[in-house]
């Protein structure tokens, strides 16, 4: 897939949910757009969103916490930056720790689940003190509030911008790879029938025998009960932000557009909702020049 034509289709599709909010919308207004990120290979393909929607014009306001793997400032847009509580080492163990776990030789689905489970578990803990950072920071929280903007761009897996973007009443545009335990499709209402969608970690394809369906049945009504385990500090930090109980769940469904980072080369089929759009794996490199100053033709394809 080109880089750069996945690009110009995910703006087109960002801008079009910016217009949608004014009927108005003519070609030449310029909109306000406020990215949430996520870290890691998540942040690839948002950071070139980014980057052409300053550059055709628009105000891009990307606010990352100080301690990141990736994360950092643009030419095009404008980088707010908030204090955690945490410092480089931990991030550089926690991909040490991911690296093992990708790499982990033939487990069995228990094993796998679990440790699976575990080491997300740990990824979440650090992301929940840094939604905890940015909520505390009622300056930057007032900053933001104040710019009225038109859409918030941000990957739902760390659900800290899906959570701003309720609490400033502004429509946002999920971009992302899927989240953990079915959230998506709970979220949305989509159907997701365990008959024929495998699940997470299951490594069974859309045809299963007898034996694979049920333990596919099995692992989908494990679920709830894995995404609770994963999220629940969210959901305390989202009631203390909005001084209400929301579900993350509940959240999610507000969401405006959801940009899916595949299509259906890379997953089995599977229903979708109407504002569930496949825009390919954007979460590739630009092309770099080779040794020799010719374009490499290949992309680099991070999950
Ligand atoms: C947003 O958060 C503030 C406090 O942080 C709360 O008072 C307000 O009700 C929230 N708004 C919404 C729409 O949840």
């Amino acid at each position: 897939m080109h880089c750069r034509a996945i690009s110009c289709l995910v703006i087109s599709i960002v801008c079009c949910a910016a217009l949608e909010q004014r009927p108005s919308g003519k070609s030449g207004w310029t909109g306000k757009l406020l990215v949430v990120p996520m870290d890691g290979s998540h942040w690839t393909g948002v950071k070139a969103v980014a980057e052409e929607m300053g550059r055709r014009g628009h105000t891009v306001i990307v606010v990352i916490p100080e301690i990141s793997m990736y994360l950092g400032p643009g030419k095009h847009y404008i980088t707010k930056t908030f204090p955690v509580p945490y410092g480089q080492d931990l991030i550089n163990q926690m991909m040490v720790e991911h690296v093992r776990e990708l790499t982990a030789p033939g487990q069995s689905l228990l094993k796998s689940v679990t440790s699976k489970v575990v080491h997300l578990r740990k990824v979440f803990n650090c992301m929940d003190s840094t939604t905890e950072s940015l909520f505390k920071n009622h300056e930057l929280i007032e900053f933001l509030k104040e710019q009225n903007f038109d859409a918030v761009l941000t990957d739902p897996a760390h659900p800290m911008g899906a959570i701003l973007a309720y609490n400033l009443s502004v429509p946002a545009v999920y971009m992302l790879r899927g989240m953990p335990c079915g959230l998506d499709a709970a979220a949305t209402a989509c159907p997701s029938p365990p008959s024929y969608i495998p699940r997470f970690l299951t490594q069974n394809s859309d045809r299963m025998s007898f034996g694979q369906r049920t333990l596919n049945l099995l692992k989908s009504m494990l679920e709830p009960l894995e995404s609770k385990f994963i999220y629940c500090p969210f959901e305390k930090l989202t009631s203390n932000f909005l001084q209400r109980d929301v579900s993350l769940t509940e959240i999610l469904s507000t969401g405006a557009v959801w940009l899916m980072r595949y299509d259906f080369s890379m997953e089995f089929p599977k229903p979708l909702m109407p504002n569930m759009i496949l825009i390919g794996g954007i979460n590739c490199e630009s092309r770099k020049p080779t040794d020799n100053g010719e374009h490499s033709g290949g992309a680099r394809i991070f999950s």
